[in-house]
């Protein structure tokens, strides 16, 4: 999927984030539990080199929660990450991701500055919503639609911790392509920079082969057609989308069908295994 969207603030982001860097801690990044793979960002792992980071699969309570295991699984293996799944009503948990962040930092580093912690992660995966929750105030701007967050902000929330907010950003060439899909079946791309039509097929084959039943279940189907495209048909049959003689609106089935999936309506379910991270990434990811 071609995806041109990479406004200028998000090129002023990846500079700045860049430059903080240097002073940060600890890296936490904010991936979305459906799509850990596609959310995280192939720039941040270049630049982050050996930074003690924590991997936060955020909107768990979307997620296939079986998968999401897998996923936890997976990170354990690296050297100096945690990973850890969270939703925005574990807010116990969010609070102890500072205190197990302090326990990963070197014991010879000077106590008397700050701990400076950066959120990173693409749009819309939940950053703010964490932010405020660790803040215990409201402080980071929220909203369901990607880039509400524009410019990098300094929260200091107790006596040496400092948090680092920074605007979700995305990276100029997604691949595989599968990524480009996943990111914007999830709400991490504007709508307006990608073909729903284009989005909802890739949807409909990847649920028809991974997830039938939530489909039978959602859209009262007695079967699952064979090809995505009738599978929109049946499903825009169900919800009154036919226009003259029987012809299906792609448009508002499309429309439905990723807005559903966006509110868990669904059920949970994950976009990708471990399994699907390319070969060249498997190391750093
Ligand atoms: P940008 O400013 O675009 O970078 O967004 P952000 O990463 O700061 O995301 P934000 O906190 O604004 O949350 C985006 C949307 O996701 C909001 O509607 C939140 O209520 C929702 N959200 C955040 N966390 C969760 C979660 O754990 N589960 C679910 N279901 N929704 C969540």
């Amino acid at each position: 999927m071609a995806i041109t969207w990479f406004p200028g603030h998000m090129n002023k982001a990846k500079r700045e984030i860049g430059r903080a860097l240097k002073q940060v801690d600890l890296v936490i990044e904010v991936l979305d539990a459906r799509a850990p793979y596609a959310s995280s960002n192939p720039i941040l792992r270049r630049l982050k080199g050996d930074k003690a980071c924590i991997k936060v699969l955020n909107k768990s309570d979307l997620a296939d929660p079986s998968v999401t295991k897998e996923w936890i699984s997976h990170f354990k293996a690296r050297d100096n990450l945690r990973a850890i799944s969270l939703d925005k009503e574990k807010t116990s948990q969010i609070k102890s991701l500072l205190v197990e962040g302090r326990k990963m930092l070197p014991a010879e580093r000077n106590k008397d500055r700050p701990v400076v912690a950066m959120i990173v992660g693409v749009p819309n995966v939940g950053k703010s919503t964490l932010i405020n929750i660790l803040a215990g105030r409201s402080i980071a701007k929220t909203g369901n639609i990607p880039a509400v967050t524009q410019h990098q902000q300094r929260i200091s929330i107790a006596k040496k911790m400092v948090l680092l907010d920074t605007p979700g950003i995305l990276w100029p060439r997604i691949s595989p392509p599968a990524c480009g899909y996943r990111l914007a079946f999830t709400g991490a791309i504007k709508d307006n920079q990608f073909d729903f039509e284009e989005l909802s097929l890739f949807a409909a084959e990847f649920l028809s082969s991974h997830y039938p039943q939530a489909l039978t279940n959602r859209y009262k189907l007695k079967d699952i057609p064979d090809e995505p495209s009738a599978l929109l048909h049946a499903i825009a049959a169900k919800r009154g989308c036919l226009g003259k003689g029987g012809i299906p609106d792609l448009n508002r089935v499309s429309e439905i069908l990723i807005r559903e999936f966006r509110q868990g309506k669904l059920g949970r379910i994950t976009l990708e295994h471990p399994s699907d991270i390319p070969v060249k990434d498997v190391d750093e990811t």
